[in-house]
């Protein structure tokens, strides 16, 4: 992915095999130009995720993920002093070095553990720095993470500040299970990505389960999207379409019947609650190998 258009940027990532809209692949191609971070959000199972690893495997770069969660803190995500190895310098001659020598010492680089943070910005070379599912930390953290995504930079208190030598390319993801910060938003382009178009889908169901027939390929699309037409807890996102596409090769279904449709259901749809209306709304409207015949 050298330089380019963004239609250069939408051709490299579907070479890595991730079908980018037109809106995908300008935001990737001005994150890349402008150097600055993306914030990904949308729903459960769209392609999240899969966009910072198909990013990086486009620009053939290594991808530091950061998988954030509940009481995500700086000594997880950032860096932390190696105590044990500072305790062993210390005790390994303190006395005769003096006090100032050895505080020197243990707070140089040698005695520091880069987490994934520190390691995409000291990195010497270029990555992609994943920071996934963001919304699950706190506030806190979100403004410890501000300096990093305006200036490329972390500043330790007993060093100095580490700046990037070579641009990371960021993503964040989000499942916008809280609001983000302005702070953070305004350091960021944002992509909202959601349930793709038909022939999109189509598409990326044929990617990952290319041995389905055409025919019947098109047939999950338009069943999955009615199903997403009610109000579920949690309705089906691009990877159950792909998990219902090779199940259905599993089962070497020929067509999406009643009866098909309601052995698979739970590949679909996860909750009780959305099974029995499901079955209910979508299932009787498909033909049964022993429907009664209509008239
Ligand atoms: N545009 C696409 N092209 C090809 N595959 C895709 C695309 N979008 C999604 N997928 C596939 O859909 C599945 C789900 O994607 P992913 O894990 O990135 O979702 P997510 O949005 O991160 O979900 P979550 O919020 O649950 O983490 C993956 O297997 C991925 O390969
Ligand atoms: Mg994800």
């Amino acid at each position: 992915m050298a330089n380019g258009s963004v239609a250069e940027v939408r051709d490299a990532l579907a070479d890595v095999g991730y079908l980018a809209d037109e809106r995908a692949a300008l935001v990737s191609y001005l994150a890349r130009e402008l150097g600055k971070p993306v914030l990904v959000e949308g729903p459960a199972g769209v392609g999240k995720t899969e966009l910072a690893k198909a990013l990086a495997r486009a620009t053939g770069r290594e991808l530091v993920r950061l998988q954030c969660y509940e009481g995500l803190d700086e000594s997880k995500a950032m860096y932390e002093w190696n105590y044990r190895k500072q305790l062993l310098r210390i005790q390994a001659g303190g006395a005769e070095r003096g006090w100032e020598n050895v505080q020197d010492d243990i707070f140089s680089s040698d005695f520091l553990l880069a987490r994934p943070l520190m390691q995409a910005i000291a990195s010497e070379d270029p990555v992609v720095l994943l920071i996934d599912e963001i919304d699950k930390t706190d506030q806190e953290f979100e403004a410890m993470l501000l300096e990093l995504l305006s200036d490329f930079q972390i500043t330790i208190p007993e060093l100095g500040q580490v700046s990037a030598t070579t641009m990371p390319i960021v993503v964040l993801t989000s499942n916008d299970s809280r609001e983000l910060t302005e702070a953070l938003k305004r350091r960021c382009l944002y992509l909202w990505l959601d349930y793709p178009e038909l022939e999109r889908e189509l598409e990326i169901v044929r990617l990952h389960a290319p041995e389905l027939a055409e025919t019947l390929a098109r047939r999950l699309v338009e069943v999955i999207r009615m199903v997403r037409d009610l109000d579920l807890k949690k309705p089906p996102s691009i990877a159950e379409s792909i998990d219902w596409a090779r199940t259905l090769l599993l089962m070497g279904a020929e067509d999406i019947d009643r009866e098909t449709f309601e052995q698979s259901l739970s590949v679909l749809v996860k909750h009780r609650t959305d099974i029995d209306l499901v079955a209910e709304r979508v299932g009787v409207k498909l033909a049964g190998p022993s429907a009664p015949a209509a008239g």
